[in-house]
This record gives structure tokens, C-alpha cells and sequence, in this order.
């Protein structure tokens, strides 16, 4: 027996799949499985390998059953890589009713009207997220359900993704014997997870830190203002390191994972037995050389973010400054770096969510995406057994639902 109410989050990264079951039980979240399995089957975020991936995917998913006990049948998937972009776009319609009430009917038209761009060849739309809507020449309208007007107009942000890219992931995963509830940006799954209201409203950008990317998303006044993803991440790191000491990308890894760090100010003149690693390696290692070559690569991580930060002229100026994600983050002192480099407050980003269950590994990495991601399934499910009697049609009902605000007290996101 299928569990229908049952949703999978799923975070196919480029080091890893992660796994985040969950449900609805009595109006409150409860996760029932975290699992995660190594994945080679993407590069810069994107599948180059099916049957790598689809293995992964597999490995994942039968730990994620036998823990929660329950077949799973469909999935919220993530989506990130290179082959993401974003662009803005408006749509004008007028309101043809007599009493010029705008009704849901009308919101929709005008979000069909503005997501009708023309996206580069080969790319589809997976968002279109209002960011506000303009009523007879007044802007900044949040929710124009029941104002009246005679001509509505809607900004909207649209994330597109690769065609290809987009039927590669759902190829593995439907191989996997799951259906592909929808296809979600990661760093929307992220924010869900990591950011409270209150952050997202004075303005924050998320930063995770992946292994081949780092994701960029970028909140105020509560909408999406900015998302990019970078093809850099925290292999390459390991990659300096491996060149750096002349040992292979295992030693490399573990060298990184253990001993590495940035700005931490310590006495660095220690030195490391990479013999204790691998008994092949004979190396003994200055800690300073590691944490140069750690440091020199995470500061040109950090120094991206502030390029992206400056075209969006929020450098420096991002009240909640930034919050870090991704396994890369772990890397020891990167708080510090951050704040040196982006010039901002920032702190390792945690859970913001009122969840039970199988909670405890929710406070990791790599599991912060997945768990958002479920989160938008769950939050369909709730929106049609609770809330919605219109059909958005091929819209992502989320963006928009979400958007006006039908949703509210959903979330039970914890304010500072
Ligand atoms: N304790 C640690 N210190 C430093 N780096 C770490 C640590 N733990 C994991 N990492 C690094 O984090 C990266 C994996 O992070 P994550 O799981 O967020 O990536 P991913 O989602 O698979 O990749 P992507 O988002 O780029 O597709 C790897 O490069 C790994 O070496
Ligand atoms: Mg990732």
C-alpha cells in the first residue's frame, strides 16, 4: 500500500544524495527518515552520470524506507547547478469584471501574462514567484485579492532550468521507482529551513556552501530578490589541497575534513603525519601551508558572493547578514573569513522550523536542503485537504499561495 501522505524531500548534490521523509500528523510536521548516500553522478550540479545517480538515489531511498517504515511513492526534488537562471518579467492584464473586484481567477491571469518570457532555448520555467503586484498604477501591492481596479499588473521572478538537466534528474529518479512531485530551486528548500520571517523581511542572503557549487539566495521584505549559482565549491578546495601537498584527493579530503581551517589565528607551526591518514603517504605537513591554501580558496568563494551582492547593490547591506550552509561551511573558521570578506554579520545556519521526530540529524548540512524541500510538498498536501478551491494550473501553486499569504502559521518559524 502506497502512503500517499507521505513526502520525500530530496537533495541530489554533487557529493551526495540526502533523503528527508515526512508527513502532516495532527497539523504539525513529523519527519520519519533522514538518510543520505554518496553520489559521482553530477557535475557542477547537474546529472552527467544516470546510472551513478540512479544508484545513489536507490541507496538512499531503502535506508529512508526501512527507517520510517513506509513505502514512499513520490518526491519533492532539488534543483541547483549551472544550468539555473533567473530573470524578471511583468504582466499586464485588465480586470474585465463590472464591479472590478480582483478575484483569484484575475491573479492567476496576470501571473500567466507575466510568465510568458521568452527563456533562452532549452530552458523551462520550474518558479514563477510574485514579488508584487501593481493595482491601476499602485505599487507594491503584496495581495490584491478583493481590491478593485481596472488594469493589474504582476513582477514576478522567474527561475528557469535546463530542459535536459530537468529530464536527466527526473529520468533517475523515476528509475528509482518514485514519482517527481515537482521540481524545487534548492535554495528556496534551503530558506525554507534556514531562514526565519524576520530575516527574509530585513534581508539576508543564504549562502551554501556545496561541494562543486555554491548556491546564492537572496531575501527582503520578505520575497526572493536574487538567486545565482556559482560553479565553485568546496571540491575545489580539496583540490588545492591535493595539489598543494602533491597526495591524492582521499588524503586531500580527510586533510581538509580534519585539519583545515581559515582566520583561525592559531600557532600553525604544527605539523601533520599524513602517514596517519594513509599509510602510503611518508608527508609531514605544516598546518600553516593547509590553511593557506584552505583560506586562499574559501576567500575567493566568499569574494563571489560579494560581486553578486554589489550587482544587486545590497553590498554590505543586508541587515541579517549571511547565513551559512552546505558541508563547505564546516570548514573550521569560515564564520570568521565570511565576516572579513562579505563585510556583513554572519552565522552557520540551523534549523528555524518546529518539527518532530527523527530530528536529530536535521541540524547538518546536508540535510538542510532536503528538509526544505519536503517542506514544499507538505505544504501542497496541506493547501489541498485545508485551503485551496482553485486550480493554478500549471503554475507552482506554492509560489503564488504562498505569496498572498494563504498559508500563514504554516510554517511555525521561531523569531529571534
Ligand atoms: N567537516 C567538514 N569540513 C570541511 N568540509 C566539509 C566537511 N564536511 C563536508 N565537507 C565538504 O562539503 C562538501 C559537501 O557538501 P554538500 O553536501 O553541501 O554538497 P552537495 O550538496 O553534495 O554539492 P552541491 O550542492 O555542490 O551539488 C564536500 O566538498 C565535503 O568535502
Ligand atoms: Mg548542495
Amino acid at each position: 500500500m502506497k502512503s500517499s501522505n507521505i513526502i520525500a524531500g530530496i537533495d541530489i548534490g554533487s557529493s551526495k544524495v540526502a533523503f528527508v521523509i515526512g508527513k502532516i500528523n495532527e497539523g504539525l510536521i513529523e519527519v520519519l527518515a533522514v538518510s543520505s548516500a554518496q553520489n559521482s553522478g553530477l557535475k557542477k550540479g547537474i546529472v552527467n552520470d544516470i546510472e551513478d545517480c540512479l544508484s545513489s538515489i536507490s541507496s538512499a531511498l531503502e535506508q529512508a524506507e526501512k527507517k520510517a517504515g513506509a513505502p514512499i511513492d513520490k518526491a519533492v526534488i532539488g534543483v541547483g547547478g549551472a544550468h539555473i537562471i533567473t530573470t524578471l518579467s511583468k504582466g499586464i492584464i485588465a480586470i474585465s469584471k463590472p464591479n472590478g473586484q480582483i478575484d483569484p481567477s484575475d491573479v492567476k491571469r496576470v501571473i500567466e501574462a507575466a510568465r510568458a518570457v521568452a527563456l533562452p532555448p532549452n530552458q523551462e520555467i520550474i518558479h514563477v514567484i510574485p514579488r508584487q503586484f501593481i493595482v491601476d498604477g499602485q505599487s507594491g501591492v503584496k495581495d490584491p485579492l478583493g481590491m478593485t481596479g481596472i488594469r493589474l499588473e504582476a513582477e514576478v521572478m522567474i527561475i528557469g532550468g535546463s530542459t535536459n538537466a530537468l529530464r536527466n534528474l527526473e529520468k533517475c529518479v523515476s528509475q528509482s521507482g518514485l514519482s517527481v512531485n515537482n521540481f524545487v530551486f534548492n535554495g528556496l528548500g534551503g530558506s525554507n529551513t534556514l531562514l526565519n520571517k524576520k530575516q527574509k523581511e530585513v534581508g539576508v542572503l543564504l549562502l551554501d556552501i556545496g561541494a562543486s557549487t555554491t548556491t546564492l539566495t537572496v531575501w527582503e521584505d520578505g520575497d526572493l530578490v536574487h538567486a545565482n549559482i556559482l560553479a565553485i565549491g568546496s571540491n575545489h578546495v580539496t583540490n588545492d589541497i591535493a595539489i598543494g601537498l602533491k597526495t591524492s584527493l582521499e588524503v586531500a579530503e580527510q586533510v581538509k575534513i580534519q585539519f583545515a581551517g581559515c582566520k583561525l589565528g592559531e600557532s600553525l607551526k604544527t605539523k601533520i603525519d599524513l602517514k596517519k591518514i594513509d599509510p602510503r603517504e611518508d608527508q609531514k605537513v605544516e598546518r600553516e601551508l593547509i590553511d593557506e591554501i584552505c583560506e586562499a580558496r574559501m576567500k575567493e568563494i566568499f569574494d563571489h558572493a560579494r560581486e553578486e551582492l554589489k550587482k544587486i547593490q545590497k553590498d554590505g547591506m543586508l541587515p541579517a547578514g549571511v547565513v551559512l550552509s552546505g558541508g563547505g561551511s564546516l570548514v573550521r573558521g569560515a564564520v570568521a573569513l565570511a565576516k572579513d570578506e562579505l563585510h556583513l554579520p554572519v552565522q552557520m545556519g540551523y534549523p528555524v522550523l518546529e518539527i518532530s521526530g527523527e530530528i536529530e540529524l536535521l541540524d547538518q548540512p546536508q540535510f538542510h536542503t532536503a528538509t526544505g524541500l519536503m517542506l514544499e510538498g507538505l505544504d501542497d498536501s496541506y493547501q489541498n485537504k485545508n485551503t485551496f478551491s482553485f486550480n493554478f494550473g500549471s503554475l507552482n501553486t506554492r509560489d503564488l499561495n504562498s505569496y498572498l499569504g494563504k498559508i500563514k502559521g504554516f510554517f511555525k518559524q521561531l523569531l529571534p
